[in-house]
């Protein structure tokens, strides 16, 4: 199936439009790509903060020094089970780590995660990059982790009324 292209009048300040010119020439290709790109990112951003299924890629530094740190990492790891789909784990230094934590379920729980992580006391940088990603048989394990909490937390109920 293809996706008909459109074509649409789109009006803007000339100074904006000199702007967005120079940053078209800059990344090769046409205006239309380029606004055709915006559109996309803008849409999945905010798809993203409404709460849709996704994945993420968390990003840590932390002091393995710091008094059980890296055991309460572990154990909140543990904790989400299917959500962590992978972790990469680099000693950088004699006190500090680095870790890549690699994980897939509704982007508000991914975000909630990441504030828990982040604020542990030790976790010196951190930041979270979520795309919106449905893959079908994801389903499946939400439908597991459904039976296995006693109730469905707020943003989901609200998703399921939307
Ligand atoms: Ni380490």
């Amino acid at each position: 199936m293809t996706d008909q292209l459109v074509r649409f009048g789109v009006a803007m300040e000339s100074s904006l439009l000199e702007e967005f010119d120079q940053l078209v020439e800059a990344r090769g290709g046409t205006r239309s790509e380029a606004l055709r790109d915006l559109a996309r990112a803008a849409i999945a951003k905010r798809k993203v903060r409404r709460g849709v299924e996704a994945v993420g890629t968390l990003t840590l530094i932390y002091d393995h020094h710091v008094r059980d740190l890296s055991e309460k990492l572990t154990e909140l790891q543990h904790d989400l089970g299917e959500k962590i789909r992978s972790t990469l784990h680099i000693h950088l230094d004699h006190e500090h780590c680095l870790e890549i934590i690699v994980m897939q379920g509704r982007s508000d729980d991914l975000h909630s995660v990441a504030e828990r992580i982040l604020a542990l006391k030790g976790v010196l940088h951190g930041a979270i990059e979520v795309y919106a990603h449905d893959s079908g048989h994801h389903h499946h394990a939400e439908h597991h982790e459904h039976k296995k909490q006693a109730a469905p937390s707020k943003a989901r109920k609200r998703a399921k009324q939307a």
